[in-house]
């Protein structure tokens, strides 16, 4: 078998510490992968004013099996330019329509909630990755002034909201989920979120063996913290899902836990952390790397490579119960400790 071929851009502060490890834990598998960094990130940006080249999301398309990207977002760039070309370009022009955000805790000791085991905190986040509020219609008019006005408009396409509410279907089935609820605000939000609404009563038709139901996105904030338990896959618009996985993050230990991929089945995709560039915590050897390894876990398995996403799983499994951990999580070793040892765990 011809090696996976994968663009790596590590991106911005913690993306630069974090992502080489996630490298590492991939080679300590074996796997048959080739990587080829790109430096595409501020630095490059104010160096030369590139975000990304023009032809850059063609080239990931034609010559890469997929992407491992850190994070991107820095001070230096107030207008955050680059991050919006980059990262959102990738989702959007390379059309990555289902961003999957796996929440799953893996030890007891890391969730802030009273009693609670990894058992009851297992579901799945299916995220609209490509349109909703996000598009960047809009404007504004009579700027600096008291009358002004500024619009962002929500745009909701019925191939688009079809598409990721099936995403959400075929997923439980694959995963053997029994259940998909949608979260959305269509108690307010009569026009856009009536288009889920009849879609997802559609397609939930298709899937008889899978039960679905609905949350408006403010009651499902409660019960992800009241009892997370309930939840097997969920699925929601671009603003709604990153929103609420920010908060599954901290189900399962952090941000520095939480692992996504922005998938189009078929095509290049691209994996990243959900967790941004975390700016403060740069340069100190002190972000966690699990994040991002399971990110790469997470790739991997999309490409074939289930048995070396499992040896990272299970790499990682270790860390948590040996607290071989960053400060975030309850541990007091460094980026690039954790990172070497879950690699030589893996390495066996
Ligand atoms: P952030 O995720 O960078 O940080 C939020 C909090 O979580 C901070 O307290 C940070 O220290 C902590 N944290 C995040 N990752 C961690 C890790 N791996 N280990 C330990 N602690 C971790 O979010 P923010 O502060 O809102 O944003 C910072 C920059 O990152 C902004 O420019 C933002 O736009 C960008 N951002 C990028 C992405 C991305 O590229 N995917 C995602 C989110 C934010
Ligand atoms: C995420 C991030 C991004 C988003 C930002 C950095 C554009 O918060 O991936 O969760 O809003 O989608
Ligand atoms: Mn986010």
């Amino acid at each position: 078998m011809n090696p996976k071929r994968i663009a790596v851009v590590a991106g911005d502060g913690i993306g630069k510490e974090v992502i080489p490890q996630a490298v590492h834990a991939v080679r300590a598998t074996g796997a048959a992968v080739e990587f080829t960094e790109f430096d595409w990130s501020a630095d490059r940006y104010l160096r030369d004013g590139t975000t990304i080249p023009p032809d850059g999301f063609a080239m990931l398309e034609r010559e890469f099996d997929a992407a491992l990207v850190g994070a991107l977002g820095d001070p230096r760039v107030p207008s955050n330019i680059h991050a919006k070309e980059i990262l959102l370009g990738m989702r959007f022009r390379m059309d990555l329509y289902a961003n999957v955000r796996p929440v799953k805790l893996l030890d007891e000791s890391l969730c802030p909630l009273k009693n609670t085991r990894p058992e009851d905190v297992n579901f799945t986040v299916i995220r609209e990755n490509t349109e909703g509020i996000y598009v960047d219609v809009g404007g504004t008019f009579k700027q600096g002034t008291p009358d002004e006005i500024a619009i962002n408009e929500d745009v909701n396409t019925r191939k688009g909201v079809e598409r990721i509410i099936r995403y959400a279907f075929e997923y439980a089935q694959q995963n053997g989920r029994k259940r998909v609820l949608m979260a959305d605000k269509s108690n307010v939000l009569t026009h856009a979120h009536g288009l889920w609404q009849r879609v997802f009563k559609e397609v939930a038709g298709e899937y008889p063996a899978i039960q679905p139901s609905h949350m408006y996105v403010d009651a499902l904030c409660l019960q992800m913290v009241r009892e997370p338990r309930q939840l097997e896959v969920i699925v929601t618009n671009n603003m709604f899902g990153d929103i609420i996985t920010d908060l599954a993050a901290a189900l399962q230990g952090g941000l520095g836990m939480a692992a996504s991929g922005n998938i189009h089945p078929g095509k290049t995709s691209m994996f990243e952390p959900v967790h941004g560039s975390a700016p403060q915590l740069a340069g100190k050897n002190a972000a966690n790397p699990i994040g991002a390894i399971l990110t790469a876990a997470m790739m991997l398995e999309h490409l074939g490579l289930k048995q070396e996403c499992d040896h990272i799983e299970q790499g990682v499994l270790a860390a948590v119960r040996e607290r071989k951990l960053t400060t975030d999580a309850g541990g007091n070793l460094g980026t690039r400790e954790v990172g070497g040892w879950i690699a030589q765990r893996i390495r066996g």
